[in-house]
Order: structure tokens, then sequence, then C-alpha cells
């Protein structure tokens, strides 16, 4: 028989969301309702037995006894009462006593219902009142309230106040202060009482004297919480840190903070307490109790009673509980870099955001957590056999994709253009590449993706169009002055006639950033801007007419199904007005190359365009029930978090690429800070991560880690995507991939993978020159050998004369050639053998599907100043990447109860995964891990 809470899974709501739809409630959204309707529906769920209207003896009945229903703690332990309850077929009588009286009336009454048993949360009970129930003719439990003649199940409340003060005191913190709720509540919460008593226990043994003048009290509001900690902020000598003894006083403290114009949590730290949803949004340090649980529990002795007819003894059962860290809390300003330095945990936890358009009860959008597949349509597979991958090719691979385990598909550009530099030279945004497809072969493959579970996303090019896009001819034909040019950048030249470009700037790709042209009547004429190559000429964002044409090139690939834009090259929209020489072009790492050029990079002006962008996405979305659009932005700031806040936030991209992790050589500290320094920079405002280890642009990870210099180089030299030329050991490179992308799939967000990062492909390093089709290439005079190495086809059959079956019959060669040693890396043999990096990435795909703390929980880094391991722990799960060349063991309680969940190194066969112990990736005795080599341990 359905149950409430399957009703309440399928519509992908909360058991409250389905009884506030059956109470016919106006608050629930007319979507939600929908689905909730058709939940029922598909269960046959039917909500009451005793709708009949029967005066009979209640069957099956067992009241509940709660104050404040409506309050969130009370309703995640009566949710837990309902999942135990109901599969016994048993329902609930509630009983919602929001007042003092009401709840004295009620305990006397009810002893004489005709009930099955009976369920107290959270009221105490005076000593007449408990014997009454003792007597009653059915069995009462109690649930976070305790009487010497009943059986009860207790959260410890002294425990939680301990913990939230020991955290803080571990954090450096010595004035911290204490705000619960008066003696004489009316209820009588004697939490907060005990809260306090773990709190100044806690102060003692750590030989803090206790201040009196650090404790208040005020009722369970948070205005008068506020008012609280807006006095303690007022002292001479004011707290830098406050325990809440509840989620809504801390909501208070948090808003006094605001008010005295203290940022938390580098000014104050706080914690509050329940971790229920309300305290997730605000990104609040929490003391979380197992509410559900207590429910739960509660529920099974009562269940147990009833199946036995035994009345359970008097006794109580103690729950543990836990501290939730999330963004605020941190070590006070002055002491943080000695705590650091004393090994003190840096943690920092996620939170779920608290606006996101189109999400069920707040839950994550799907691109938060989402896996994502990079997939360069040239390279993936070919259908009709011309050596150049295409729409049908990945059409006909949707099952392989669906297997692998991913969540959407990013296209690279495969709209109409030159490809000069591939697809990145867009020449009509509105149409498919003929040699990829049409449209019509477009909308077949979203439908037929969507139809095994993957939402599609594309490639935006804003900054440039290609030189052969119907504007650019026209502004070529146009006059000097006209609003055709003025879509682009064109200048006069400086010097006699003209013939120096307008200014300084030098272009990313190598050469001039200004291209001249000839005037329509023959004469030599003005010069453009194009930053890349001259076949990418940049577009001017000031012109009305480019803003227009980009809202409508994403509603015409909205209207398509595609849910999301990778939109390319952005930091580099918005330019200096008056364009100015590069003043600081002499000094920088290349001054050869644009890249390093302030006044076309990080620019203010450009951000008016993604604000603009987002304005457009929220309002689709209004008007699209159900859909959920992403927008991520290649935004590439090494080692600055800061200004990748600047792109990444809740007015302009949903998400940008942390290219720090990928930028990153194989060492402890450069991944340790590159995720530290990326998390704390996104995740106490709400937002989570976009990671990315590989790309169309980078040399593949298994080079890059593979180079004899790999511990000091990753992905990048001063600033430049630019690689090492140091020897490769592919073996290494590809031992030490393994273990990252473990790292990279346990981390909090979404992450991004590049099509053959899972079939552990190298870089094709010696490709012939006349071979290569990368502008970088040419245009730095074959100094740089660019970046076709990471786009050769991709093998799928170990048959080199279908070029390892990326065309059918290998009528003709691929695009690039893939060298022979392929028939090592492809599909077919991959498929096959478990210890093969497809057999990996599939195992960490599943076991991140279903896995939720590895999705929804926070993140804690651990052990931070070891110089082999970077740890981390999503809830129960713990990740371990060991970048040392020598075997490591992990301190025991990271270990004890946990096992291995998925590991980097290949088990021997017949092997057992039971514990790290015995069967890490280490030989020791003791829990370990070998060298370059990552696990996940978890419960
Ligand atoms: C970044 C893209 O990833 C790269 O492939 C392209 O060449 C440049 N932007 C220019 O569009
Ligand atoms: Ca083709």
């Amino acid at each position: 028989m359905a149950t409430i809470s399957d009703v309440a899974a399928l519509a992908g709501v909360g058991i409250g969301t389905v009884s506030r739809v059956l109470n016919g409630s106006h608050q629930v959204r007319p979507t939600t309702r929908a689905k909730v309707h058709a939940a029922m529906e598909e269960l046959d769920y039917r909500p009451t037995r005793s709708s009949a209207g029967s005066t009979a003896r209640r069957q099956g009945f067992v009241g509940v006894l709660v104050p404040f229903f409506d309050e969130p703690s009370s309703y995640q332990r009566l949710r837990g009462i309902v999942q135990s309850l109901q599969p016994h077929g048993l329902e609930i009588v509630l009983y919602n006593v929001d007042a003092p009286d009401r709840a004295r009336r009620r305990l006397v009454e009810v002893p004489q219902h005709q009930l099955d048993g009976l369920i107290i949360i959270a009221l105490p009970l005076r000593s007449e009142e408990g014997d009454r129930l003792a007597q009653a003719q059915f069995p009462t439990v109690l649930i976070d309230t305790s009487h010497p003649a009943l059986p009860s199940v207790l959260i410890d409340d002294r425990r939680g106040g301990r913990i939230a003060t020991e955290h803080l005191m571990s954090l450096g913190h010595e004035r911290i202060a204490f705000i619960g709720e008066p003696e004489r509540n009316p209820f009588g919460f004697v939490s907060s009482r005990y809260r306090q008593e773990g709190y100044t226990a806690a102060l003692t043994d750590a030989g803090i004297t206790f201040d009196s003048r650090y404790v208040k009290h005020g009722p369970h509001m948070r205005t008068a919480a506020r008012q609280l900690a807006s006095e303690l902020f007022a002292m001479a000598d004011p707290p830098t840190a406050v325990v809440a003894a509840s989620d809504v006083q801390a909501l208070g403290a948090l808003d006094a903070a605001r008010l005295a114009g203290k940022s938390v949590p580098r000014d104050v730290s706080i914690i509050g307490y329940d971790d229920i949803d309300l305290a997730a949004y605000s990104g609040l340090t929490t003391v979380r109790q197992p509410l559900e649980v207590s429910g739960q529990r509660g529920s099974e002795i009562l269940t147990g009673a009833l199946a036995t007819g035994i009345r359970p003894i008097p006794f109580v059962e103690e729950l543990a509980i836990e501290l939730v860290v999330r963004g605020t809390t941190a070590a006070p300003a002055r002491a943080s870099k000695a705590n650091r330095r004393d090994g003190t945990p840096m943690v920092v936890c996620a939170f779920r955001p608290p606006v996101r358009s189109n999400t069920v009860d707040g839950a994550p959008a799907w691109w938060e957590t989402a896996v994502v597949y990079q997939l360069y349509v040239r390279s993936f597979a070919d259908s009709n056999d011309d050596g150049i991958g295409d729409l049908a090719g990945i059409r006909g691979r949707l099952p392989y994709l669906a297997d692998l385990g991913i969540d959407a598909i990013w296209l690279n550009p495969c709209y109409p253009s030159p490809q000069a530099d591939h697809g990145y030279d867009v020449a009509d945004y509105f149409d498919i590449e003929p040699d990829y497809g049409d449209l019509e072969e477009f909308d077949a493959l979203v439908r037929d993706a969507r139809a095994v579970g993957i939402r599609i996303m594309m490639d935006v090019v804003p900054n440039h169009c290609s030189s052969e896009h119907a504007w650019f001819q026209a502004a070529l034909v146009a006059p000097r002055g006209s609003s055709e040019r003025e879509r682009f950048y064109f200048r006069d030249g400086r010097g006699t006639g003209g013939d120096e470009p307008p200014n300084n700037w030098q272009a990313i790709f190598g050469g001039s950033a200004w291209t001249r042209i000839t005037e329509p009547d023959g004469s030599p004429g003005q010069w453009y801007l194009a930053i890349f190559t001259p076949a990418q000429p940049d577009l001017n964002w000031n012109h009305p007419d480019v803003v227009d044409h980009f809202d409508r090139m994403l509603r015409f690939w909205f209207d398509r199904g595609v849910e999301g834009f990778r939109a390319d090259a952005v930091t580099v929209v918005g330019k200096t007005p008056g364009l100015p020489d590069n003043e600081l072009q002499q000094g920088a790492a290349r001054p050869e190359l644009g890249a390093s050029n302030a006044h076309f990079t990080w620019r203010p002006e450009g951000h008016a365009a993604w604000r603009h962008w987002r304005q457009l996405v929220e309002a689709y979305e209004a008007d699209h029930p159900g859909r959920q659009l992403v927008l991520v932005a290649e935004a590439y700031t090494p080692r600055r978090p800061d200004i990748l806040r600047q792109y990444a936030n809740d007015e302009e991209f949903h998400q940008a690429f942390a290219f720090d992790l990928m930028l990153a050589p194989w060492n402890a500290d450069a991944f340790r800070d590159a995720v530290r320094s990326t998390v704390e920079a996104m995740m106490p405002a709400g937002l989570l991560p976009a990671w990315t280890m590989n790309n169309h642009d980078a040399q593949r990870a298994v080079t890059r880690f593979g180079r004899a210099d790999a511990e000091t180089h990753g992905a990048e030299i001063d600033g430049v995507l630019e690689n090492s030329h140091a020897t490769v050991d592919v073996d290494t490179g590809t031992r030490r991939a393994r273990a990252a992308a473990l790292f990279e799939l346990g981390l909090p967000g979404c992450v991004y993978l590049y099509a053959g990062e899972e079939l552990g492909l190298p870089e094709v390093l010696d490709l012939p020159d006349e071979a290569r089709q990368d502008p970088i290439f040419a245009r730095t005079g074959g100094v740089e050998i660019g970046r076709d190495g990471c786009r050769v086809p991709l093998p799928w059959t170990d048959d080199p004369a279908t070029s390892f079956g990326f065309s059918p019959h290998g009528k003709n060669d691929p695009w690039l050639p893939p060298p022979k040693e392929w028939a090592r890396w492809n599909v077919a043999s991959e498929q096959l053998d478990p210890s093969s990096m497809l057999s990996l990435y599939r195992r960490a795909l599943a076991v991140r599907r279903a896995t939720p703390d590895l999705t929804l929980a926070g993140f804690e880094l651990l052990l931070p100043d070891d110089p082999d391991l970077v740890v981390y722990r999503r809830g129960e799960v713990v990740v371990v990447l060991n970048m040392s060349d020598h075997e490591r063991s992990l301190p025991a309680d990271l270990v004890a109860g946990r096992r291995v969940l998925v590991s980097s190194v290949v088990e021997p066969a017949g092997s057992s995964r039971r514990s790290p112990g015995r069967n890490g990736n280490g030989r020791n005795g003791a829990g370990s891990v070998g060298p370059d080599a990552a696990v996940w341990l978890g419960r």
C-alpha cells in the first residue's frame, strides 16, 4: 500500500507539502499541487481511512501531541513518525498544542481517548501528568522530553551546547556568548537550559571563566534574539562568537551582526541549533539533531509495544548529535593564521542557495550538482564517413553516455562556421554547421537525449563572431562611422596614412589585435579589433543590435530545448573606453600575447551584459515552469577566486568554471589551495563551484600529470594556458589522472568532464605539423604547438581501419589523425575491462549518484597541513588523495567504521572491499592510501 512518503518521493516534495495539498491549503503552488495529485493517482494513494465518518471505536490510531506543529523541528520529528507508523497501517491523530493551557488540558483529556498509543513530543510533563499517562489504556512514548514513569527518546542537548562551544574554542574564540530561552518559558523549553549547561561546562573545562554578561535569555523569536545580540555587540568587550539555542535566535543574531556592521564570520561567528532547511538557507553553522530519527525511534518503541502487547519499561534512549559547519564560523580575525598553522581544520559547508527559479520546494537546481560531459562535436563520432564528427554521431552514442552516468552534454560550438577557430568563429548563431547536421537533426538530438535523461547545453560566443558573419561582411562595405561598423570596433590607424594600428594591443593567439581592411573603393582603410585571430572580429557590446542579437539567440535555442550555455571568453567582453595603449604590455609575463592586457581583461564594462542575460534567463524560466536553465562562464581568473565571483553570482552567471584546479600542479598544497580558495569564495555565498580538469584548450590531464615536472607545473605558465615540455611518463600520468578524477568527482558542486578523459586519453604530442589546425600553431609560427592534441577524434574500437571506430567505414581520414597507440585506449576494450579508466569513471559516477552526501552534503577540509594528502569530508564520506610517491597511512578516526566506496587503484581480482585497512589502496595494516592514489571512504 502506498504511503504518504511514497507520494512525497514520487512528486519530489516533502511530506508536509503533500499534507498541505490534502488539506486544500492555498500555500501550495499550483504546479506542485498538480504534481502531488498526479503522484497520488499513479500510486493509487488513499489519504484517509476514517473518512467514512464512522463513530465506531477507532482502530489503528496513534495520538501525537506536539507543541507548535508548524515549528520546523516539530515538523521534522513528525516526518519520522509518519514514516515509521504508516507501514504498520497506523494513522495519526495530531494534537497541536500551541498554547500552554491547551497543552495541560490535552494531557488530561487524551488519556481518555480511544487511541492505540500516544507519542508526546518536546513537552515537559508534571509528575502527576506522566503518572496519569502511565496508567492510560494505551502505551505512551516520549520524544525529547522525559518522565520517570515513561519510556523516552532524547537528544542530548547538553552535548549540543558543548560541541558548539568547543568548535568555537578550537577556532580560537574565548569571548563566546550564549542566547537561549528563559527558564520560565511557558512550554518550559528545557532544551535551552541543557544546551546552556553544555556551553558552560565546555568553557569551564577549557579554563575560561564563565561570564554571565555573555548569557542572554529571551523568547523563541527572531526579533527578540536580534535585540539581545545587539546588546551583546554593543558591549565594550563584545563576544567574538555566539551560540544560539535555536535556529530563529541564530537568525536574530545574524540580523544584529548586520545591523552592527559586523561581517560574519570575519568579525563574529554564529552557531545555531536545529539543522533544518532554514539553517541551510542561511549558511548557518548548526548543531544537527537527529530530529527525524527521534521521531522514528519513538515510533518504533511504540509499534514494538503494540505488536507484542507488552508495555515498554520506563527508560531513556539518547541519540547522538553533530555539528554541521557552514559559513558562519571561522577563527576570530586575529587568531586565524596561528590556528591554521596549528592544524585546525578549515571547514566550510555547502548550503542551498535561497532562491532558484523553478525548483521544487527549494531543492537544488539540476545543474548545481550535475556531471556535465563536454563534447567537441568535430571529434566525438562521425556518422557519415566524412571524417568529421557530427550530431547524428552523437545521437548514435547516447546509450554510451547514458551508461556513463552523466547528466548533461555541453556541445562545443556547432553553428555554421568557417572553422578558423573550430566553431569559435560563428557565422550564423541561428543554425547548425552543415558538416555537423541541421536544425532537424539537432532537435532530434535534444529529444533523444532527454529520453535517456541527458540535457543539452550549447556554447555561446559573445565576444566575437566570424569575419564571414553577415554583419561583418556588411560592415566591410558600409562607410566609416556607419551603424554596421559600430557593431564592431573599427578605428582609423595611427601614423602617416593611418598605416599603424590604432593602438599597441596584441592578440591572445599572437600577433597584433588589429587588422586593416580595404575600403569598398579599393583604398587602404580602417582597422578592426580582433583579440583572438583576425577571423574573429570583436563585437561592440555598447551597440543595441549586439545585445538584441544575443537575446534572440539565447531564446531561439532555449525554445528548441537547450537547457543552458557555456559562455565563451566572457572576461574579455568590455574594453576600456577610448581603447588606450596597453602601458602594462611591456611588463607582462608574455608581452607578445594579449592575455595580460588590462584594457580588455576583467573590465567592469562587460558585466552589464551578463546581468542582462541573467534577467533574460529568469524571465524565460518564469514563463516556462519546470525549465531550469544555466549559464556557465568561461572566466579565466588564475588564482583570483574573488574575481571569479564577480562573474558567478546571483545576478550574473549561475556558474563559472573553477579553473584553478585544472591549473594546479601535482602537489598537495596546490590542489588544496585551489579547492579551498574556490570553496571559500563560492559556498558562503550560496554558490556551488563548477569543477573541471580538462577541456578543449588544455593539455589532457594524463599528459600533464605524467610530465617530469608535474609537481611544479600545471596547465599554465605564468598565468597563460601553456604546456610544459618536460618528458611524459604516461603510466604515472594515468595513475594520477585516475586519482585526480576521483578527487574531483567527490567535490561539492558540478563537474565538467571533457570527452575522452573517461578513456584516459593522453595528449597527442606528435601530430605532424601539416596536420595541425589550431590557429595558435600558425599564429605563433609553430612556437606553440596549440590545442589539436586534445582534440583528436575519439577511439571507439581498436580497429585502425575505421580510425578506431570514429567513422563507420573509414572511407575518409579523420580531420586529425589518431595515433597508432590508440588501440590501447578505446571504448570497446575499456568497457570490458574492470580496471580501465572507463570502468573507474562509471563506478565513481554511479556511486556519486547513489550517495546523496556526495552531492548535497557540506564540505570540510581535513588535515589542512599535510604535505602529501588532500583530504575532505562530505557528510559521511571522506575523500583522500595521496599526491606523494609513497604509501600514507590515515588517522584512525577517518578510517573507523568506514569502508572503501571507490578507489582509484585497480583492485586485484577477487579482493573484497570491506574496509580500507584490509583492502584499501595501501598495503599497510591500518587504513592507508598508496602513492598517486585516491579513495572514497564511506559508511
Ligand atoms: C575560449 C575557447 O575555449 C577557445 O577554444 C577559443 O579559441 C577562444 N575562447 C576564442 O573563442
Ligand atoms: Ca560526419
